[in-house]
């Protein structure tokens, strides 16, 4: 009857005799006791079979298949208040959980009432642990007990597998009911799933004077609904012994199912004091069968699909670095601002799309592309290199080159390098190069006088800038029609600048590596391979006759053989049809000294003696009218044919059959074509 205070409270209220001495208890008639158990740590309750309190206070009455497990109040209680009283109202409070691994749970467990505290002759599985083969049914058992039923027994004939029964002494239940509650609101009846891990809370009430067994059930948390779930009417006046023990037990058969206990409370003569709800301990393993559900189908696949989405993610992340990836090098670092990453050039090219292709040529093919950030257009130029040697002082001088800025001269903005590749980005000029309007290519209209002479004075002035304005000097090496760049008023603009350098570097030394295109490179050049601003005005002049005869540099004779454009003019000049050599698309139409100044300018261009040919700042001049041409007769040139000294240079233009005879010489052909 000892029972600590904290967690149970024994009120003698029509005993104040039993305070005075021991000797008087006897005459104590009338004991109303309660008690109430919020998580079963410290109760004054004791455990049988397999039954444990959890660290938390969790009771389990069953941990393992096919056993038994008990837990009673320590002492017994007075139901009868004179031993041949009747058995007084009481009311039992209790909240439980059945954890089961699969759908179906066996057996069940019971609150029971009964005069002993040991059930060592029961069976587990069906009896629930309460009674065997032979005392089941019988009076003498003096048992009263409520069951969770969560197996269906024919043998008993349970009416299903989730249900609450009443059983005296047998487990024929005197009456049963499917697990459920009635709606305080609408009256309708709510199925519960006992065994659904979720945690239940169950009233039982015995009314002395009417004997009904009123049962209640409800979820954790919510109110005690006013309808019960079923009220039975059975004395029990003729079943309990004085005293008796209450407790509970769980039973299971051949499958492992966990039937818990979380908090209980009795009143004798009086309700059941209220659990605190708030301080049960938890069903650690909450719902199992969802649980099991979770583990068993939903976790595997989500396991799979989650391995298989990281796994795209890392090839998707390695092909986009790979396909992202660039040559750094620590010297690049000062460069910073000229560089561009490969992914913002690879997304503006759309990936370098063939329709995005401006043109191709031996240095690589251009791109058109729109930059993604600033939505800029550009001329995204691919460099193929292999010769990471001298690539330094290139980078460097590439850069140098960015920082020129002229009318005349279409901008480098930058670059980016990748393994085997150099990317050079331009601004983009929207008319595409000249020698597509000279040579009548893609219906081009043909080009008019001022058009003409205007863009030969441009590039004459970007030229003048690179050879003398700037730091330094900076040799093109590679001006020819097709390195020419209208921008969208028609502007002539010099591409190209400085990349033949590229070449330059890293080459072998015992390789000629003359860089150029045919028609355009200076004789000296041809011997010594030596580039000069003077290597510049030649070629130059080449592009000077290129423009005003819209002919190009190597052309065919009336007799199908190739010949110089510079000697086809200057035999006219010697015949004194020097205006015929004027591009017949011209109509005419045009300026007959300046014609004639420019023909003339552009032969002293090409004279075969480099010392002979005038600077470009001279040209510069002669162009802009400040300067007369020196006096010139053809006779000047006499000798000096422009086919014999590149023979004696040690280069004969019978080789040339390339079909554009643009043909260049040297390690790298097909310098020719796009920007
Ligand atoms: C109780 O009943 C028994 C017999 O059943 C009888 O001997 C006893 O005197 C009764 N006691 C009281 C207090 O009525
Ligand atoms: C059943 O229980 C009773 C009482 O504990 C015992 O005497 C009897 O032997 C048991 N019967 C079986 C079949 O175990
Ligand atoms: C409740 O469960 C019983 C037995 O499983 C079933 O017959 C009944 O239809 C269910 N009622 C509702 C409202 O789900
Ligand atoms: C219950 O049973 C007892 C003893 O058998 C009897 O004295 C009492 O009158 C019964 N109560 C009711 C309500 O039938």
């Amino acid at each position: 009857m000892a029972a600590k205070l904290h967690t149970s409270i024994l009120v003698y209220s029509m005993c104040p005799i039993l305070l005075i001495g021991p000797n008087l208890v006897a005459f104590c008639t009338a004991q109303v006791q309660s008690f109430v158990y919020s998580g079963f740590k410290g109760a004054d309750i004791t455990l049988d079979g397999v039954a444990v309190v959890r660290s938390d206070g969790l009771l389990e009455l069953t941990r393992i298949a096919d056993v038994r497990g008990y837990a009673f109040h320590r002492d017994p209680l007075r139901f009868r208040r004179s031993p041949n009283g009747t058995v007084q109202s009481f009311s039992v409070s209790f909240v439980f959980g059945v954890q089961s691994d699969i759908d179906v749970s066996v057996d069940g467990m019971t609150f029971f009432i009964a005069p002993g505290n040991k059930f060592s002759n029961t069976f587990s599985g069906a009896y629930l642990g309460l009674f065997n083969d032979s005392t089941n049914g019988s009076p003498n058992n003096h048992i009263f007990a409520v069951e969770l039923d969560t197996f269906g027994n024919g043998e008993f004939k349970d009416m299903d597998s989730n249900h609450v029964g009443i059983d005296v002494n047998s487990l024929f239940s005197v009456q049963a009911q499917a697990a459920g509650f009635y709606d305080d609101m609408t009256g309708t009846f709510t199925n519960l799933t006992l065994n659904s891990g979720e945690p239940m809370q169950l009233w039982v009430e015995y009314d002395a004077q009417t004997t009904q067994v009123i049962s209640t059930l409800a979820r954790l948390g919510a109110t005690k609904p006013r309808r019960p779930l079923f009220t039975t009417t059975t004395n029990l006046s003729d079943v309990l012994e004085n005293p008796s023990y209450v407790g509970f037990s769980g039973s299971t058969g051949s499958l492992s199912t966990i039937y818990c206990v979380l908090g209980w409370s009795f009143g004798m003569d009086g309700p059941a004091p209220a659990i605190n709800i708030t301080n049960l301990p938890k069903l650690l393993r909450g719902h199992r069968k969802a649980r099991s559900k979770v583990l068993e189908i939903v976790l595997p696949i989500a396991t799979a699909m989650f391995i298989a989405v990281v796994g795209i993610v890392i090839v998707l992340l390695m092909r986009r670095r790979l396909r992202y990836a660039e040559l750094r090098e620590d010297w690049e670092v000062e460069f910073g601002p000229h560089r561009f990453s490969y992914k913002d050039l690879y997304h503006a090219t759309e990936g370098f799309k063939d329709h995005h292709l401006l043109g191709a040529g031996g240095f690589g093919k251009v791109y058109k592309g729109v930059l993604p950030k600033s939505k800029m257009e550009v001329a995204v130029k691919k460099v193929s290199h292999e010769s990471r040697q001298g690539m330094k002082e290139f980078i460097t001088e590439v850069v140098s080159i960015g920082r020129l800025r002229h009318r005349y001269l279409v901008q480098l903005l930058g670059y980016c390098r990748r393994k085997d590749e150099l990317i050079l980005v331009y601004e983009y000029m929207p008319n595409g190069s000249l020698d597509k309007y000279l040579h009548c290519e893609e219906d081009k209209p043909t080009l008019d006088w001022t058009q003409r002479f205007g863009i030969i004075k441009g590039i004459a002035c970007g030229l003048l800038y690179l050879h003398e304005k700037w730091e330094k000097i900076v040799i093109h090496r590679d001006i020819k029609a097709s390195n020419v760049l209208l921008d969208g008023e028609m502007n002539g603009r010099l591409g190209d600048f400085g990349l033949a350098r590229l070449y330059d570097h890293g080459t072998d030394l015992q390789t000629t590596h003359v860089v150029g295109t045919m028609g355009y490179l200076a004789p000296e050049l041809l011997r010594s391979g030596k580039a000069s601003p003077l290597t510049d005005v030649f070629a130059f002049g080449t592009f000077l006759l290129e423009v005003a005869c819209g002919q190009r540099p190597i052309k065919q004779d009336s007799k199908d053989k190739q010949i110089m454009l510079v000697d086809w003019v200057l035999e006219h000049w010697n015949n004194g049809t020097l205006m015929q050599t004027m591009d017949t698309r011209l109509q005419g139409d045009f300026d007959k000294d300046e014609a004639s100044m420019l023909l003339k300018l552009g032969l002293l261009c090409l004279h075969p003696l480099p010392t002979a040919r005038p600077s470009m700042k001279q040209v510069m001049e002669y162009l802009d009218g400040e300067a007369a041409l020196p006096e010139l007769t053809p006779t000047h040139f006499n000798n000096l044919n422009m086919v014999s000294m590149m023979e004696r240079g040690g280069f004969r233009p019978s080789i040339l059959s390339y079909p554009d005879l643009t043909a260049s010489i040297g390690t790298f052909s097909g310098l020719s074509g796009g920007r």
